[in-house]
């Protein structure tokens, strides 16, 4: 039975026709003084509480039921199970957050076992014990991988920069564009420097040229191939081609097929990470994805957080047809957090054939974007607030700041400004409410009746403390959501069609002879390029 079938949609269709257009947010806490109690969950960790507060959602205690009901007729809880006990849950990559999870789990689920060589590689490099060329100690790491083999890393290096006490400095390049690379690069000192190469399948054009171009730059400083042996490691599943392109084996740190690349963080991907921050808080990392993991396997559903954030958003995007979720971090370090979740939702939920090849008739991941807060409140907030679109949106704070400076007063302007904008959301104005506003502000007639009536809606609050926790609870929101769309999270065909036509369209670029073997449009964007190319 698809989803748009099963009785328990059904349900929740015909009561958001009934009842959804009247759902007032302010009416609704008016009504039940409880019910911040009611739709809030409070997880209490090893490492602090966290707690996310969904009652400023258009929900009633009646909604959730319904949702939880579908959850368990679309057979999440056995989905769950299934995941956890290592079954092959697709037919191409399978996502294991969990045995990424090492050292915590059950170890015959736990095929991670190189983390010792990887641990061993860290220490070396931590330490000044790895030497490069010329005997002097590692001073900078790059990581040279894109999509989840960046993005990951990159994301969380940053997050935890207040952690990187004694470790190397780390860098990034991605992009193929020169830039990232040449730019990157002219701040290096070959001696110094140890180039990562992160990928998983190790063909991706993007990352196997910027490493060839890294080689090339270091071997015209070092001048002695075997040199690089000392300034270059691999993290990949591909020994043969890791060979090829002249990294020695025994500098490659392997991970899994089935590690999906953008839930690859907690493997071999994540060495960056733990250069940056050390192996005993990259071990913390480890063990607060673990703690998510224990939560979302064995709590109930109805408090569940990867599930309740899965059934808003089914909520949103199934029944009042929103096309776009925000993820609104107020925290400065955690600025590439949502750049990581748009990799980590759209490409795993970015998808309209279901498992069994039909076409679904119901829309699947939505559109995932954001800024961190309070910069974005000064860029699109005025659309989320009074635009034609219902714009979902999850914050998300620390308590505490990492730079309490002026007696904390930045963190409490943040957290102000936080706790302002999600009431001004959920509440808006009355229309009486704004029309006393611009009256007193000294407008009347047409033009206070064109800015009339305000509007406003959704989403819930999430404030949130510990960053495992939460990119776990989100890969397991993903996985629920993919589960109830009877789509697969874990490949991503889709992309692979714009590298095939890179492949094609390269050579022809080589030389100034028109094109003419595509559409009149791409013909057409060539050819002015060949003419301005050099
Ligand atoms: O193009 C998409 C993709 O396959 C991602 O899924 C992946 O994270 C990225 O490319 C990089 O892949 P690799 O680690 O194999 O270089």
């Amino acid at each position: 039975m698809g989803l748009t079938q099963d009785p328990n949609f059904q349900k929740l269709q015909d009561w958001y026709t009934a009842h959804a257009l009247n759902l007032n947010i302010r009416h609704m806490f008016e009504a039940d003084k409880e019910r911040f109690n009611k739709l809030s969950l409070t997880l209490k960790t090893e490492d602090g509480d966290i707690l996310l507060d969904y009652s400023k959602n258009l929900i009633t205690d009646e909604v959730m039921k319904m949702l939880v009901d579908l959850a368990k007729s679309r057979g999440i809880e056995a989905a769950r199970e299934k995941m956890f006990k290592g079954d092959k849950i697709n037919f191409t990559e399978v996502l294991h957050i969990l045995f990424e999870v090492s050292n915590h789990g059950d170890d015959s689920l736990n095929p991670v076992n190189s983390y010792d060589d990887d641990l061993y590689l860290m220490q070396r490099v931590r330490s000044g014990e790895w030497k490069g060329y010329t005997g002097k100690a590692i001073t900078d790491v790059v990581n040279v991988g894109i999509g989840g083999s960046d993005l990951g890393p990159l994301m969380v290096t940053e997050a935890l920069k207040p952690y990187s006490k004694d470790g190397p400095r780390v860098w990034f390049v991605s992009n193929i564009d020169g830039t990232h690379i040449a730019k990157t690069l002219a701040q290096l000192n070959a001696e110094t420097t140890l180039f990562i190469v992160a990928s998983k399948t190790f063909t991706t054009q993007e990352t196997i040229t910027n490493a060839e171009s890294a080689k090339a730059w270091f071997l015209e400083h070092a001048k002695d191939k075997a040199a690089v042996a000392k300034h270059f490691v691999a993290l990949s599943t591909n020994g043969p081609k890791v060979k090829d392109f002249g990294i020695d084996t025994e500098n490659m740190f392997e991970f899994w097929d089935w590690v999906g690349g953008r839930f690859s963080l907690w493997s071999a991907i994540g060495m960056s990470i733990a250069l940056h921050i050390g192996f005993d808080n990259f071990e913390k990392l480890l063990s607060g994805a673990h703690w998510m993991d224990n939560h979302f396997r064995t709590a109930p559903l109805d408090k569940n957080a990867p599930v309740l954030l899965a059934l808003l958003g089914i909520w949103y995007i199934n029944f009042f047809h929103a096309e776009t979720h925000a993820m609104l971090p107020y925290d400065q370090y955690m600025h590439r957090f949502t750049a990581y979740f748009q990799q980590g939702d759209m490409e795993s939920n970015g998808k309209y054939i279901t498992n069994h090849g039909a076409r679904v008739n119901y829309h699947t991941g939505p559109i995932v974007w954001g800024e961190p807060g309070t910069n974005g409140q000064h860029a699109f907030y005025q659309l989320i607030h009074q635009g034609t679109r219902m714009v979902p949106s999850d914050f998300l704070i620390p308590a505490q700041s990492q730079h309490p400076i002026r007696d904390n007063l930045h963190h409490k302007i943040l957290l102000a400004n936080f706790l302002a904008q999600t009431e001004a959301l959920m509440k808006g104005k009355t229309t009486e409410e704004a029309r006393k506003e611009l009256e007193a502000s000294g407008l009347s007639g047409e033009a206070l009746e064109k800015i009339l009536p305000h509007k406003v809606i959704i989403f819930f609050v999430a404030i949130l403390i510990i960053l495992s926790y939460f990119i776990a609870m989100y890969e397991h929101k993903i996985f629920i959501q993919g589960v109830m769309w009877e789509i697969n999270s874990f490949d991503q065909w889709g992309v692979e069609l714009g590298k095939q036509l890179a492949k094609k369209i390269e050579p022809e670029l080589k030389d100034a002879a028109e094109v003419h073997s595509h559409d009149s449009s791409t013909n057409g964007l060539i050819n002015f390029l060949k003419k301005n190319f050099a």
